[in-house]
């Protein structure tokens, strides 16, 4: 199989190393377009063989292209990747809020799958939603299903309208754990706690907790009052979390994140 990365970012890289490291393309296989020079200084150290600048013709040779430049970026790519796609080359798109159709019709091609991946595909603990064509096969479907799981979990949406509420809740989610171990770590820092044992407490904390909640066969509501004894300090907290309708502004903040997502969609 031979792979062509439109845009070697942050998550054009991500794919590159992770296809490489997954033995689905051979590092000669495998051609990333990007236009950042000193970005394609960094690739060539990792390896990449094949870097061009531009969308050119050798591009009409690979049989996936995965467009992985900014949304914003997409209009400029149109002209040079519409002229040298091929009929049976399959696209996969992993631009937030560009729907399908509109790539289909702006490229002239029909074969366009749509990914919403998220950062930990960095590390392979990534978790991606996927969307297909009209009519694909599931011959696609699953090749594309084997090429987003080499950076982790991959679920295929058969309603591509749902992407946007991925796009809220794992596209965005691992800013919003960022942000609550920020908070955690500054509650350590107030009680006098030094910030790197802070840090490593809630961490390592979170990874823990992390664990029991992949593991253990509890509601999630039990294994907090597992924590929280009547009474106790976790109570506490938990009741100020309760009064201040921190859960509730959690539910409100994903369905702004939701409502965003939709307003990019429909341009
Ligand atoms: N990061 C995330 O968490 C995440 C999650 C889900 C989906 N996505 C999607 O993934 C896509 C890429 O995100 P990213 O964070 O990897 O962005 P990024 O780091 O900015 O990577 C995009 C790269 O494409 C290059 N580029 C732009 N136009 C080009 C062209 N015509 N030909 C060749 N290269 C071109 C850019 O160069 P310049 O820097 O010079 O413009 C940049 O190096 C976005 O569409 C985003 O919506 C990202």
């Amino acid at each position: 199989m031979k792979i062509a990365i439109i845009g070697g970012g942050n998550m054009g890289i991500t794919y590159a190393r992770a296809f490489v490291r997954s033995n689905i393309v051979k590092m000669e296989d495998l051609l990333i377009v990007e236009k950042h020079d000193e970005k394609r200084e960094e690739l060539k150290k990792e390896g990449v063989a094949i870097l061009n600048k531009e969308i050119s013709a050798e591009v009409s040779d690979y049989d996936i292209i995965i467009v992985a430049v900014k949304p914003q970026d997409f209009k400029a790519v149109v002209p040079e990747l519409s002229r040298v796609l091929t009929k049976k080359q399959l696209i996969i798109s992993i631009m937030a809020g560009i729907k399908i159709s509109n790539i289909q019709s702006a490229l002239n091609h029909q074969s366009v799958f749509r990914a919403m991946p998220n950062t930990p595909a960095q590390l392979g603990f990534g978790i991606t939603a996927f969307s297909a064509p009209e009519n694909s096969s599931m011959e696609h479907v699953s090749i594309v299903d084997t090429l987003l799981e080499t950076t982790g979990k991959c679920i295929l949406m058969k309603n591509e309208e749902m992407l946007d509420a991925v796009t809220a809740l794992s596209g965005s989610g691992p800013a919003y754990f960022y942000y609550f171990v920020k908070h955690m770590i500054e509650a350590g820092k107030q009680m006098g706690i030094e910030e790197p044992v802070s840090s490593m407490l809630v961490k390592q904390t979170m990874l823990g907790a992390f664990q029991i909640l992949n593991n253990s066969k509890m509601s999630i509501d039990d294994m907090i009052k597992a924590v929280a004894s009547k009474g106790g300090t976790t109570e506490a907290a938990l009741n100020k979390f309760d009064s201040t309708a921190v859960g509730t502004n959690i539910i409100e903040a994903l369905k702004a994140a939701e409502k965003r997502a939709k307003e990019l969609s429909n341009g």
